[in-house]
């Protein structure tokens, strides 16, 4: 499984969010208040919006069509209508770089 490099780690502000698109999948990538990064899938579960767009509240995204939430650290779906969690992927940081483990 390889690591891929995303971005640059200061391309997310602290707790912000970029989309990253690699393969034909769309991913969301996080910057925690604390300085650590995140990766799920970049649509919300409840329909296809990009979370990307959304609002990032210390380790919650909430969607920017109805406000379902998920916790990114784990993809959990924590407020209706959200109830599907979202699948999360491995970070690093190398170099600078924000890295995805994608298997
Ligand atoms: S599309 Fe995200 S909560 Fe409905």
């Amino acid at each position: 499984m390889p690591w891929i490099a995303a971005c640059s780690a200061d391309d997310i502000d602290n707790e912000d969010l970029i989309r990253w698109d690699h393969a034909g999948r769309s991913y969301a990538i996080y910057r925690s208040p604390d300085d650590d990064y995140f990766c799920t899938d970049g649509f919300c579960t409840h329909e296809a919006i990009h979370l990307a767009d959304g609002l990032v509240m210390d380790y919650v995204v909430e969607c920017p069509k109805h406000n379902g939430q998920f916790d990114y650290r784990s993809g959990e779906a924590v407020r209706l209508p959200a109830c599907k969690n979202l699948n999360t992927w491995q970070t690093r940081v190398e170099n600078g770089q924000v890295e995805i483990l994608i298997d």
